[in-house]
């Protein structure tokens, strides 16, 4: 006997919250509000490497309205883990968002077993995003799983007439998101922890990005410890730089207070004040 390929298709039950949540956030937008949590459908689930997941989800408002760096809370099914996962919006295509999350407790355990076709609740996007009203050659750094908002500013940039920009990624073992980020920045760097790390690689193209006709900013999201070093490499050379951090969170829209940060300005909340800062907000030198 032959069948027919799978083609996931979402349950009547599902059809009709989706419809009702299309229905909410066309409603929220049309009284000029910003849309409450609403139900999307997931379009793609895939495996990027061990533990790496990229999650794909129809949603048009976060695909119109989602910038570099801004981020989606996610909602996992289990009624008694209330608090949202924030995931930062990764690559557009269309009404299509991608994200791409690590496998690293029981919310994206639960995520990683969804696949396409299957529903969930969202939130977003929320936060503030990367700035790039300035024409230069961005230098997009990142570290293990914080490629996800330079990828967005690489296909953000590459829609800009006066920009270009530099990726520089840093991995653990994979190579896992060259090829995405290869689509939209000028030049793909990257190394992993046989071969040294990103700074190795600034170090490396440094000649390169002083003989550019463009200013050199840098975006970077990742580990601490390497955002930390980034900034003292950058503040030896007069580069700026926005850092997007990855503090641990609650609500995502600033009324919590769990997320908040040192700045040269106080204790800041990640969600709603960033999560991008200058290395001059931070501090950091
Ligand atoms: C603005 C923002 C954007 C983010 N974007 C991404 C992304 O694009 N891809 C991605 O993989 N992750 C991202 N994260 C981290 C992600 O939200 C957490 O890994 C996730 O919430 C963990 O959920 P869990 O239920 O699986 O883990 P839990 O069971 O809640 O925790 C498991 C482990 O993960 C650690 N953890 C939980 N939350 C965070 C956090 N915010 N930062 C660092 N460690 C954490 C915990 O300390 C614990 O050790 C982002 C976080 C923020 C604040
Ligand atoms: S996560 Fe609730 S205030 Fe920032």
């Amino acid at each position: 006997m032959t069948t027919d390929a799978f083609i996931p298709t979402v349950s009547v039950a599902d059809r009709a919250k989706l419809e009702h949540s299309e229905a909410l956030v066309a409603s929220a937008v049309s009284h000029g509000w910003f849309p409450p949590r609403h139900t999307v459908e997931i379009t793609g689930m895939r495996e990027l490497d061990t533990n790496v997941m990229c999650m794909t989800i129809r949603d048009p408002y976060i695909a119109q309205h989602g910038r570099p760096a801004q981020f989606v809370d996610f909602f996992t099914h289990d009624p008694m883990r209330l608090m949202p996962r924030p995931f930062g919006i990764g690559e557009i295509n269309g009404d299509e968002v991608s994200f791409i999350f690590a496998v690293v407790g029981e919310g994206t355990r639960q995520f990683a077993a969804m696949r396409a076709g299957d529903v969930i609740d969202v939130l977003g996007p929320l936060g503030r995003p990367f700035k790039t009203k300035e024409d230069a050659n961005y230098v997009l750094v990142a570290g293990g799983l914080g490629v996800p908002p330079v990828i967005a500013a690489a296909q953000h940039i590459a829609g800009l007439e006066g920009s270009r920009s530099t990726a520089v990624f840093g991995y653990r073992k994979n190579h896992f998101a060259d090829d995405i980020v290869a689509r939209y920045a000028d030049t793909v760097h990257s190394i992993d922890e046989s071969e040294g790390n990103v700074i190795t690689v600034l170090d490396r193209i440094e000649d390169e990005l002083k003989a550019s006709d463009l200013p050199p900013v840098i975006l970077s999201c990742g580990p601490m410890p390497m955002m930390k070093a980034i900034a003292t490499w950058a503040a030896k050379r007069d580069i700026p730089c926005q850092f997007s951090l990855e503090q641990r969170m609650g609500c995502g829209y600033g009324t919590c207070v769990l997320c908040t940060t040192d700045t040269v300005d106080g204790r800041l909340k990640v969600c709603a004040d960033g999560p991008v800062f200058t290395r001059e907000q931070l501090g950091w030198e």
